[in-house]
């Protein structure tokens, strides 16, 4: 990665750990790329996966580190962001427009995987990626609902694409969208199944390097095809840490393993109860739960997200605590657990089935 005299530099970018690779710059394969100018040095370091609330943190880590071992007396650090597409699922080809796919999924209903799903997807955002949503949910899609867009319909062009809607920056599309919120209850499983994978690749995504899918909760069938016919780069489950919820969880987790999807990590919510007057913490639903199972099953903890009143009600006014002024104190937790999926995500091998052209050789008759 390094020649000539950024050899030498080596030991000091070794030394600096970025957690959410879980390890150090020259261990993960980091690009960086450094200059000499008259006793100046500029260094450019180019992350995979976005990460704007930490790239000043970042570079001034560096910049202490590489000082420690030269004599130079200014070090310019830039720090920038290029996502990769990573692979997805056996023989699965990625979506057009997006770069990779996050499913957000459950055991069960209830335990707030679209609250988490809509404030990942929002924190990513504010980290500087392109993002879309995805609200897979069909039995009770809610994103349309939580990104303040109920009632708006997607326009189509030619009749057979939709436009995915815009809102809070984020392209988004959900059932909920197309149909009313009532019809895909007396659909059957194929019907479902077959809606959604429509759904997902007849929308003309520009250019997303992250859609979030908020999937229907449970194990099922639905659960299974969907795990198996949709290209995604990696899932983070979403539990809370009752017992119940976690047996759940691990079902949904050993799901997506069983057709080798990556599991990116587990996010534990309604962690704890953050009482609103006078600021005690209780751990309402036990306590310890996910950070149990993300031992036992080997996966990541990605982040706790605790039970804040503003949450539920920020995102029923359809505007996410992540965009609220008032409450970037939960903005950073989001952040913080966007950044840990993504950077985790960045290690994966890529994907390069989409990147190329198909080529065709033709014999010359
Ligand atoms: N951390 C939290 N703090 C407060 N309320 C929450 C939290 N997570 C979810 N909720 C609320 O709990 C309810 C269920 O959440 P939701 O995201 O719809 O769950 P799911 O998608 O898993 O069914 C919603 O009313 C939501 O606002
Ligand atoms: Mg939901």
């Amino acid at each position: 990665m390094l020649a000539g005299t950024e050899k030498n530099l080596e030991p000091a970018l070794a030394a600096v750990v970025v957690p959410y690779l879980g390890t150090d710059l020259v261990s993960a394969k980091v690009p960086v790329e450094i200059q000499e100018r008259n006793q100046h040095l500029e260094v450019s370091v180019t992350l995979g996966f976005p990460a704007a609330g930490y790239a000043d943190q970042l570079a001034e880590e560096i910049a202490t580190s590489i000082q420690h071992v030269t004599q130079v007396t200014k070090v310019d650090v830039k720090i920038h962001s290029k996502v990769a597409s990573h692979s997805v699922q056996g023989t699965l080809s990625p979506v057009p427009g997006v770069k990779n796919i996050i499913a957000v999924a459950s055991g069960k209903g209830g335990v707030g995987k679209s609250t988490v799903a809509v404030n990942l997807a929002l924190a990513l955002q504010a980290e500087g990626g392109r993002v879309g949503m995805l609200d897979a949910d069909i039995y009770g899609p809610s994103q349309p609902r939580m990104l303040g867009v109920s009632g708006a319909r997607p326009r189509s062009r030619d009749g057979k694409s939709f436009e995915p809607i815009e809102a809070h920056g984020l392209q988004m599309i959900s059932i909920g969208s197309l149909v009313d919120e009532e019809t895909p209850t007396v659909w059957r499983g194929p019907m479902v199944t077959q809606a959604l994978t429509q759904l997902i690749f007849r929308t003309r995504w520009r250019d997303i390097d992250y859609l979030i899918v908020d999937m229907p909760p449970g194990t099922g069938d639905i659960q299974l095809t969907l795990s198996q016919r949709v290209p995604v780069s990696g899932v983070i489950i979403v539990t809370t840490p009752q017992d119940i919820a976690l047996l759940d969880a691990q079902k949904g987790l050993e799901m997506f393993r069983k057709v080798n999807v990556e599991v990116l990590g587990i996010v534990e919510n309604m962690s704890t109860f953050v009482c609103p007057d006078c600021g005690h913490v209780t751990p309402l639903f036990g306590e310890g739960g996910g950070e149990r199972m993300a031992a036992e099953r080997g996966v990541p903890l990605l982040g706790r997200v605790p039970l804040d009143i503003r949450l539920r009600r920020e995102t029923d006014e359809g505007e996410p605590s992540v965009i609220r002024e008032t409450s970037q104190d939960l903005a950073r937790e989001f952040r913080e657990i966007a950044r840990y999926a993504t950077g985790r995500l960045s290690l994966r091998p890529r994907e390069y089935k989409g990147a190329f052209p198909k080529i065709v050789v033709e014999e010359k008759k």
